[in-house]
């Protein structure tokens, strides 16, 4: 048993097609500012003062940049990055091969650190506060604890479900950011620079309607732009004009508010299904045969954030903005549906996707 257990050690996994997209940079890393602005501090202090920087806690929806951001500490610290993830880890003595291989100043990056077992987990807060291995050989009375000196390192860890995390565990991290939805503007960026890298034409306006329809995440908008660019070579002549944008995003089925076909079941079943809720989360999952974690993770984050749905001690509920967006008439009285979700609707994205 020795490295095995990594999945990678100097380069990240990609989740695209090559060439890839993901930034290296700050100054590539879009958005995120106050993140950005923060660990550039914390990194900074860290390089001045000869230490390691402290644990870092990265959480949010998927495909935000969690990893990418582990990418671009190492290489600001310029220091080796290691890459593992939580269920990769299944024993106390996998996560021992790991810490034991890594070198001073390494950045240990561990993706999904929420499903991380619970033995494994054990070993790591000492190895987090103190740089310290114990493991215990044996079992019974023949049990004895051994004790090995790591070097220091950095640990960061990447979930998607802060909650899931053990008080313990979340507590050794110096630094935790939780990485927001990106603006309209932001993401607009993002496709620019990506048509760019990609030798891509792309029309100014083409390039807001597909950020505008791309869920507030990066990585859907990258993968956008590859599936509109798709359509302007097979069924146009390449370039990619509004109206050749609008078209794709339409036969991705894809609305205007970024919401795709698992978004839509989902309110369907919480407006008709349920009257509008509340309704529990697993009735929800089980009417639309979808996992009731996944409905968590990703699809509820980005209603609440339009302010489509609300959440309530008896369950979710479809708010007045929600029945608008399918043109359908609200069961109950506006005020209490707007005051359960629709003043918690950020003023950016109102401009952008009230059309
Ligand atoms: N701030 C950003 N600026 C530009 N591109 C970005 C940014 N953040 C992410 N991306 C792009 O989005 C893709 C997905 O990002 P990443 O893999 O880091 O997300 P993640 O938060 O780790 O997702 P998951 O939770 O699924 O692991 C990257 O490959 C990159 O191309
Ligand atoms: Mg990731």
């Amino acid at each position: 048993m020795d490295g095995e257990r990594f999945i990678a050690s100097h380069r990240l996994p990609e989740d695209e097609e090559p060439p890839t997209l993901r930034p290296r940079t700050f100054d590539e890393y879009v958005g995120q500012k106050r993140v950005k602005e923060n660990l550039k501090v914390y990194i900074e202090a860290a390089r001045r003062r000869r230490e390691p920087l402290d644990h870092v806690l990265l959480y949010g929806p998927p495909g935000l940049g969690k990893t990418t951001l582990a990418g671009i500490i190492a290489a600001e610290l310029g220091v080796r990055l290691r890459v593992t993830t939580g269920p990769a880890i299944e024993r106390a003595g996998d996560l021992a091969a790991i810490l034991t291989n890594l070198e001073p100043g390494d950045v240990l990056f561990i993706d999904e650190i929420h499903r991380l077992a619970r033995a494994a987990e054990e070993v790591l807060y000492a190895a987090m506060e103190d740089f310290r291995l114990d493991i215990v050989i044996g079992k019974g009375p023949m049990a004895r604890t051994l004790r090995l000196d790591l070097p220091p390192f950095t640990l960061i860890g990447a979930t998607t479900r802060a909650g899931l995390l053990s008080a313990p565990l979340r507590d050794r991290f110096g630094v935790i950011h939780r990485l927001d939805y990106y603006a309209p503007d932001e993401l607009e960026e993002i496709v620019r620079r990506s048509a760019a890298r990609l030798g891509i034409a792309v029309a100014p306006e083409a390039a807001r309607a597909i950020a505008a329809r791309a869920r507030g995440t990066p990585r859907i908008a990258n993968r956008l732009l590859r599936r509109v660019r798709d359509f302007a070579e097979v069924e146009g002549d390449g370039t990619i004009t509004l109206a050749a944008a609008e078209r794709a995003l339409d036969r991705m089925e894809v609305d205007r508010l970024g919401l795709d076909l698992v978004d839509r079941r989902y309110l369907t079943a919480l407006m008709e299904t349920y009257a509008g809720g509340p309704a529990g989360l697993e009735a929800i999952a089980a009417s639309i045969g979808e996992d009731a974690r996944t409905l968590e993770d990703v699809v509820e984050p980005y209603l609440l954030m339009l302010g489509l749905i609300g959440r309530t001690p008896r369950g979710r509920i479809a708010t007045e903005r929600a029945y608008r967006h399918f043109g359908l008439a609200p069961p109950r009285p506006p005020e209490e549906a707007s005051a359960a979700g629709d003043a918690a609707v950020p003023t950016l994205w109102d401009a952008a996707c009230d059309g």
